[in-house]
């Protein structure tokens, strides 16, 4: 089976855009794919991020991952800093990759403009990322949009390293899901759902009660025509109810568009679908949330299988670069 590995990064509650966008794909990866899914909290560091914060948020995300559906049984699921060859490939790989490309990253150059205190590690991030991927032999590197330019280093970076030390890294190909996958703010239909933005009320939190989703949905910004159609170029707001309502049900935007004369009906039976959708998941993490020494005892175990692949990349790779052995 193809090996797949992505990693998420501990930002706090998944939203609905994280779910239907990302993890349920890595969910029906599990079964036909070698799969591997980390934690990302070495990148986190990258962020103010409160000590004790970062902490819960990682062990938060980890339960999230597990009430979606990923399955320590059938994938590997670990923390990111429990497996230390990724800080050591990490270096093997800055020794390989140049200045210059890394100054061209997009995200380093959006989050860095304006500030005159850079970190090193902002800057070194995608390297890591690399990291990431190599050491577990990837071929497939499933990631949103705004993560192509990374992967494109990434390649860039192990071809760069095979081209000097030997085949000794498997170079990897991102996989975007697609546009249809992209759920939108339900305020700002014109942008994706995002962690980042302040968008309270246009966020579904995989975690909001049923009266908080209908709330969201209710309020959602729509259109000053009464046509429903799907549309997403002229109707975004509507469009992103009816993709909603379609991925939640199996159906197509413009089959669901058919059964709906009024937005009123249209909203109110997307609502319900996403309670009912995400009540399972929300009822499993509890369940987890109550039990943390499971959860521990998960991540422990998926930091072993994960260490045991890594460590012989690891290993492969240091020799190749002309590292001496231990005795
Ligand atoms: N940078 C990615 C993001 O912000 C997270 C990430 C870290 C990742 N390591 C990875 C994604 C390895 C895929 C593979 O979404």
């Amino acid at each position: 089976m193809a090996r797949v590995l992505s990693g998420i990064q501990p930002s706090g509650d998944l939203h609905l855009g994280n779910y239907l966008g990302a993890i349920r794909n890595w969910v029906t990866d599990q079964d036909s794919h070698d799969a591997f899914y980390c934690v990302v909290d070495l990148h986190a560091l990258t962020l103010d991020i409160d000590p004790e914060v970062l902490r819960s948020r990682t062990r938060d995300t980890a339960i999230d991952l597990l009430a979606a559906g990923l399955d320590p049984a059938r994938c590997t699921l670990f923390v990111q800093s429990h497996v230390t060859e990724h800080t050591q490939m990490a270096w093997l790989l800055e020794c390989v990759a140049t200045m210059g490309e890394l100054g061209r990253m997009t995200q380093f150059k959006e989050k860095s403009e304006g500030k005159d205190s850079i970190r090193v590690g902002l800057f070194t991030y995608p390297v890591l990322q690399a990291a990431d991927i190599v050491l577990y032999d990837a071929e497939r590197v499933p990631v949103g949009d705004d993560q192509r330019q990374h992967l494109e280093l990434a390649r860039e970076v192990a071809n760069r390293f095979n081209h000097r030390f030997g085949d000794h890294l498997v170079v990897p190909e991102a996989s975007v899901p697609p546009m249809g996958a992209r759920v939108m703010d339900l305020q700002h239909p014109e942008r994706k759902m995002s962690k980042s933005v302040n968008s309270p009320l246009g966020t579904v939190l995989v975690l909001d009660d049923p009266a908080e989703i209908v709330k969201k949905v209710k309020k959602a910004v729509t259109d000053n025509e009464n046509e429903v159609r799907y549309d997403p170029e002229t109707k975004p707001g509507l469009s992103n109810l009816l993709e909603l309502l379609a991925v939640a049900t199996g159906r197509t935007p413009t089959d669901v568009a058919g059964s709906y004369e009024r937005y009123g009906d249209l909203k109110k039976d997307t609502a319900d679908a996403l309670v009912e959708l995400l009540a399972p998941l929300q009822a499993r993490r509890l369940e987890l949330a109550g039990d943390p020494g499971e959860v521990a005892r998960l991540l422990a175990q998926g930091a072993e299988k994960a260490r045991k692949v890594a460590s012989a990349t690891y290993q492969r790779a240091a020799r190749a670069v002309g590292l001496l052995a231990p005795e």
